[in-house]
């Protein structure tokens, strides 16, 4: 496995070249960094799931270089999917739509649609564009982190992640970090209005203003599956407590306003919730470099970002409540 941080013309074209041969590139995108393979490629998109731990039933983000390609990907697409592509693409914003015959039951986890995005990148975005030249319809990636673990935003994130995973061919493209921090807005688009599965960047107020259609609040009304909706997730070791007070010893994420508990280690003073989003993961990833026990998390209030933060927040609590239960 090789890192590469000066992303040249050159490199980008290997990294096209080296999906295109089926092996496994670790890019960066505006979100988190993703863990890529030729979506066509079923022996490549294997290698995903082996590499993540992850179960094969859950499905794959199919990443192209614009809203163009989405009917190669996708049938039967309504107007309002096309609106929101229109507005928020390049950006994150992942569409679930009924699948074409080219999204196979590898990447949709044997459902009948497909989960789209053209990511606001400009090393992944320039390595789709050479992908496609070679053609490639389509780079499958999921959060480069092992399965239920933290999502990386810096590419030492994705070394620490998955290095020992990868094998000599595969690569991990360093762009920095990622400039939102957490994953995409994933949307259903397969009723008569879209539904939020997952908050993100885009939020619920931005997608009905755009498509002049109300969401209702329901949303477990979509019975589709997303690993991000199981309860527990994005995991560090450490116990995360959502907690205003924290005891000595432990660790403290809280927007900058907020103080510290005497002889609290502080992990993260955001001092808004647009940077509270991006230092959040590495906020827990240093939490567990510090081989600390316990994270107390201070949540943000409001609506949009604020509330992405929280339910990656309260998926990270869940996953050790669950195993103090045994
Ligand atoms: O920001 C992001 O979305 C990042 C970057 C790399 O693009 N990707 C990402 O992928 O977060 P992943 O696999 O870690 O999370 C995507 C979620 C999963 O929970 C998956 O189950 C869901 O999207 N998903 C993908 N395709 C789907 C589909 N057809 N129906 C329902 N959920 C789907
Ligand atoms: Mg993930």
């Amino acid at each position: 496995m090789e890192i590469i941080s000066n992303c040249t013309q050159d490199v980008i074209k290997m990294a096209a070249r080296a999906l295109k041969d089926g092996h496994l590139v670790a890019f960066p995108t505006e979100t988190v960094y993703g863990l890529g393979a030729d979506a066509t490629n079923e022996k490549a998109v294997s290698r995903i799931y082996s590499v993540k731990g992850r179960p094969t039933d859950h499905p794959l983000i199919v990443h192209i270089s614009s809203a163009n390609k989405l009917d190669k990907w996708a049938v039967d697409i309504p107007e309002f999917a096309v609106k929101l592509a229109k507005k928020f693409w390049p950006g994150p914003m992942t569409l679930i739509l009924k699948k074409s015959d080219l999204a196979k039951d590898f990447i949709t986890g044997n459902q009948n649609t497909v989960g789209l995005r053209v990511p606001d990148q400009f090393i992944t975005l320039a390595i789709l564009r050479e992908f496609e030249k070679l053609d490639g319809l389509g780079i499958a990636a999921p959060s480069a982190n092992r399965f239920g673990a933290v999502s990386p935003t810096t590419a030492n994130a994705v070394v620490e992640e998955l290095g020992n995973f990868l094998n000599y061919k595969d690569l991990i493209l360093d762009g920095g970090k990622s400039a939102i921090g957490v994953e995409s807005s994933i949307i259903d688009c397969t009723n008569d209005y879209p539904i939020v599965l997952r908050p993100g960047a885009v939020t619920t107020e931005m997608v009905e203003k755009i498509t002049g259609l109300k969401i209702p609040l329901d949303f477990k009304k979509s019975k589709i599956r997303t690993s991000g909706l199981l309860e527990s997730h994005y995991s560090p070791n450490a116990k995360v407590v959502i907690s205003k007070t924290a005891e000595p010893g432990e660790g403290f994420i809280a927007l900058a306003n907020i103080p510290t508990p005497p002889g609290v280690i502080r992990l993260g003073s955001p001092k808004n919730v647009e940077e509270y989003a991006r230092i959040f993961y590495e906020a827990l990833r240093m939490g567990d470099q510090k081989g600390l026990k316990k994270i107390k998390v201070v949540q943000p209030d409001g609506d949009g970002l604020a509330m992405a933060i929280r339910d990656r927040l309260g998926k990270s609590a869940a996953v050790k409540d669950l195993s103090d239960r045994g």
